[in-house]
Order: structure tokens, then sequence, then C-alpha cells
């Protein structure tokens, strides 16, 4: 294929699962890719597909992003090539149980890689990005973030971190160029499930996603300029409503005084 590069994208967690799709999907729409995780065999595999199928250029970058060196390896690649004009920041876990019954280290480790590394590696894009005025942020986020009651309030707390970042960088990057989306997916079939000793076959059928639909859907809420995508949700009225009901609170949320329900006549 003789399409002209479009410049490089940098996608975390490509050797599985959503980064896998993004990697084949943004290879074809002309992207030379930097791929990033763990697996080397499988990105390595990923990277000989794609080229051969797209022609691009796809450079393997092992790392594992828990890892102060691996993060660091990352961002520097972020600061110092201007050719990358799009970020994924995908890779992520799902520690499951209770805050009861979790292991504290795992959940360090995963807001470590859930929330640590793609700040440190989405405040870095943004700074050459920004410098530049052009350049695309993608932050997968998770219908978790706003619906912690229905897994652990950890890996829900790291996906309402990265909804808040992107709405907060949405605010500050617009008029600099730089496009912010955050995908809030619901239950996608990928490995993920497998790996936080969940099975997906046990949910209903028609709650799960496959991972093309999902991946293509995310892109299309990108093409249609959306800043907040839900693949899922039917009516993007709803997400409306509640964005709306959201602002309504803000006049209210800071004041000099208490409400009235907790002056002490009340509270007696
Ligand atoms: N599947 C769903 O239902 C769903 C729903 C909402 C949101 N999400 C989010 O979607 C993202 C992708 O997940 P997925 O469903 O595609 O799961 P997945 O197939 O398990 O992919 C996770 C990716 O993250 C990488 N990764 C894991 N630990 C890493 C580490 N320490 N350092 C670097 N890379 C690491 C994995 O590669 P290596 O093992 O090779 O490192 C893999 O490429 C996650 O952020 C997840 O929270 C998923």
């Amino acid at each position: 294929m003789s399409i002209q590069s479009r410049g490089k994208a940098l996608i975390t967690g490509a050797s599985s699962g959503i980064g896998a799709v993004y990697a084949d999907r943004l290879a074809k729409r002309g992207y030379d890719l930097i791929v990033v995780a763990r697996n080397k065999e499988r990105l390595e595999a990923l990277a000989a597909r794609l080229e051969q199928e797209t022609g691009r250029k796809i450079e393997v970058v092992q790392a594992d992003l828990t890892q102060r060196s691996g993060l660091a390896r990352v961002e520097a690649i972020l600061d110092v090539d201007p050719a990358v004009g799009f970020l994924v920041n995908n890779a992520g876990i799902g520690v499951g149980g209770t805050i009861l019954e979790a292991d504290v280290e795992a959940l360090d480790r995963m807001v470590q890689l859930n929330a640590t590394a793609p700040m440190r590696l989405a405040s870095a894009a943004a700074r050459g990005m920004a410098a530049r005025g052009a350049g695309t942020i993608v932050n997968i986020a998770s219908v978790l973030a706003l619906t912690p009651e229905l897994f652990n309030g950890v890996y829900s707390g790291t996906k309402a971190f990265l909804l808040n970042l992107s709405m907060s960088m949405q605010n500050e990057l617009t008029g600099k160029g730089v496009r912010v989306q955050a995908v809030l997916p619901g239950a996608t079939r990928t490995e993920i499930w497998e790996r936080a000793g969940v099975d997906v076959d046990g949910f209903p059928p028609e709650m799960v996603m496959s991972v093309d639909e999902m991946v293509d859907a995310a892109l299309s809420g990108l093409d249609q300029g959306e800043l907040i995508t839900v693949p899922s949700l039917p009516d993007v009225k709803d997400w409306n409503a509640f964005e709306t009901a959201r602002i309504a609170l803000k006049p209210n949320l800071s004041r000099s005084h208490a409400a009235e329900r907790y002056r002490s006549a009340h509270a007696a």
C-alpha cells in the first residue's frame, strides 16, 4: 500500500485486545505505529502482520508501564519524536475483589498502570502536540467510571480519574489544536476478563461487545468530533442529560455558608 504516512501513533497495551485493534485500524488509516506492551513476541507478530498488510512502519517497544524505567522510556519517545501525533492510552488491568479482600499491592500496581502511566504519557504527548498545534490523545476509560458499585472501586476510580483528566485536558487543549477523547467501553470481549479471574461468558451476551465493534465505534465517535464516546449508549441525549445535571450543580458547589439542613438548629 502506498498511501503517505499520516505520522506516528503510539499505542500502549497493543499486544492484545482493544490496543491490538487500534493498531490494526490506525495502520490501515495510514499511521506508522509505535506499539508498547510487555509481551515482545506478540508485539513483533502484530508488527510483522501489519507491516505486511499495510506497508506502514511499526516500532516495537517492550516496556512494563508499572515500572518507572519502562514508563520513562515511553515518555522519552513522546518528548523527543515530533512525528508522534496520535496517542492511545490503552494499557490497563482490572484487579477484582472488594477493598477488604483485594491485595493492596496489586491494587497499587493497577493505579500505576491505569492512572499514573496514562497521566504521565498524556502529559508528555500534550506538551509536544500543543507546541506543534496538532495532535490527538485517546484515553481508554470505562463505563465503570460511572458505576463504581459494579466492580472493584479502585479500578472504577482509575477510570473516573482518566475521564476527569480527559475532560480537563479538553478544556485546556482544544484551543491549541489538540483533540482529547475519552472512550468509555462497556464489557468488551478481551483477555482482561480472564486475567482478572472473571468469566465474561457468565454475563448476558447482550451486555458484551466484540472488540472490533467497540474500537470501530470509538473511532467513529472520534471522527464525529466527540470528546466522550460511550460506544454502547443507544441515545447520546442520555449522556447530555447527565452532563447537564452535573453542570447545573456548579453554581452551588462552593458557597460561603453551609446549606440550611446542616445549620445547628436543624442538626440538633
Ligand atoms: N475489555 C473490557 O471489557 C474493557 C472495558 C472497559 C475498559 N477497558 C479498558 O481497555 C483497556 C485495554 O484492555 P483490554 O480489554 O484490551 O484487555 P487486554 O486484552 O488484557 O489488554 C491489556 C493490554 O495492556 C497491556 N499491559 C498489561 N499490563 C501491562 C504493563 N504492566 N505494562 C505495559 N502494558 C501492560 C497488555 O500487554 P502485556 O501483557 O503484553 O503487557 C495488553 O496489551 C484497559 O485500559 C481496560 O481497562 C476494557
